[in-house]
């Protein structure tokens, strides 16, 4: 198994090592458009195999995509913060073309390629990948759901002070403060989370979680790694080693909760195929108005991008 991550920055370089340490695949290509970055991120990972005791070999290449060819899945992590001055148009204009040529460079090499996407705004990049890569759509898929409901797992894991292994929960809409957590459907060690927090308590971790993303680049200064990095490889993980795990994933839905031609975040089955199943609560109404608020969000940024391709044609 091969595996190209693009972007060899903070959470290309992150996710590229946990593939390698769980010896995800056999070769983990990391490419980056910054001569050489790539490639002493990826001699410095696997300086660490001796020590950490796995065989993956991790390759880094200066923008040489013929060094991707072959590759079963592909994590696309380019692009840019956006940077004081920038309209988030202007931001979106600039990471759609850096996703659009990164896309379409992939799929000359690797035209069997899944396709996992990170970069910001992760909703609209992942719908810019689908336009680009010409493919079935369940080939290609966002990450954002894990890493929301992780920071939702943890928060919940310290408030009640038990292990964050034991915390399941599922989580809907676009990647961002309208994300939709949905405590019905959160357990903890199979009790449900309402039988064991109050209310208060829980609305101001699902506040916490809206606004995860911002509390990290306000300690930081720049946006989170470690954490977005491990959710992109679990995701990986599970299409390479076809697990068929059920994750909050973006997808394209095509009516699935009303929604139409939308890449928004929803619960998935991934596996070898990809997306090989979008699966459909049955969501009450106070639920189902915040998914309509965050399609109307997401919505909107998706026409930015759609008004801007029917400019340039
Ligand atoms: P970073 O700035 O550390 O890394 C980005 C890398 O992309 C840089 O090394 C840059 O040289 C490279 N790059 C730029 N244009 C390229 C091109 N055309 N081809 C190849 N490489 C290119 O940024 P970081 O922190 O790694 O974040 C990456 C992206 O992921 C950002 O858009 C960020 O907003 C997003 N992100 C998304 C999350 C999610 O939940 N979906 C979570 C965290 C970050
Ligand atoms: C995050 O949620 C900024 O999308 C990035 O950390």
């Amino acid at each position: 198994m091969k595996v190209t991550v693009v972007g060899a920055g903070n959470v290309g370089a992150t996710c590229a090592n946990v593939l390698a340490t769980r010896e995800v695949a056999n070769e983990v290509v990391l490419l980056d458009i910054k001569d050489g970055f790539a490639e002493g991120k990826a001699l410095d990972i696997w300086e660490t195999a001796p020590i950490n005791l796995y065989d993956t070999r991790t390759v880094g290449v200066t923008n040489d995509y013929s060094r991707t060819a072959g590759s079963d899945v592909v994590v696309i992590t380019s692009g840019l913060p956006r940077k004081p001055g920038m309209s988030r148009d202007d931001l979106i204009a600039t990471n759609a073309g850096i996703v659009r040529s990164v896309t379409e460079q992939i799929m000359e090499h690797s035209p069997e390629a899944i396709i996992v996407v990170v970069s910001n705004p992760l909703d609209v990049m992942t719908y810019c990948a689908y336009l680009s890569a010409g493919i079935d759509s369940k080939r290609v898929v966002g990450m954002a759901g894990i890493l929301d409901t992780a920071r939702y797992r943890a928060f919940l894991a310290e408030a009640l002070d038990v292990s964050p292994k034991d915390i399941q929960a599922v989580l809907m809409g676009g990647h961002g403060d309208t994300m939709v957590p949905l405590p019905r459907y959160t357990t903890v060690g199979g009790i449900p989370v309402t039988e064991l927090i109050g209310k208060e308590e829980l609305d101001a971790i699902i506040a916490r979680t809206q606004k995860g993303g911002g509390e990290i680049v306000n300690l930081l200064g720049t946006s989170a790694w470690y954490a977005p990095g491990a959710a992109a490889a679990q995701m990986v993980e599970a299409i390479v080693r076809d697990q068929k795990r059920i994750f909050p994933a973006c997808v394209w839905l095509t009516g699935e909760y009303g929604i139409n031609d939308l890449y928004i975040g929803a619960p998935v089955k991934l596996g070898k195929n990809g997306v090989e199943e979008i699966i459909e609560l049955d969501l009450n109404e106070d639920e189902k108005a915040l998914l309509a608020q965050s399609e109307a969000a997401v919505r909107s940024v998706a026409d930015v991008l759609d008004r801007m391709n029917a400019e340039k044609a």
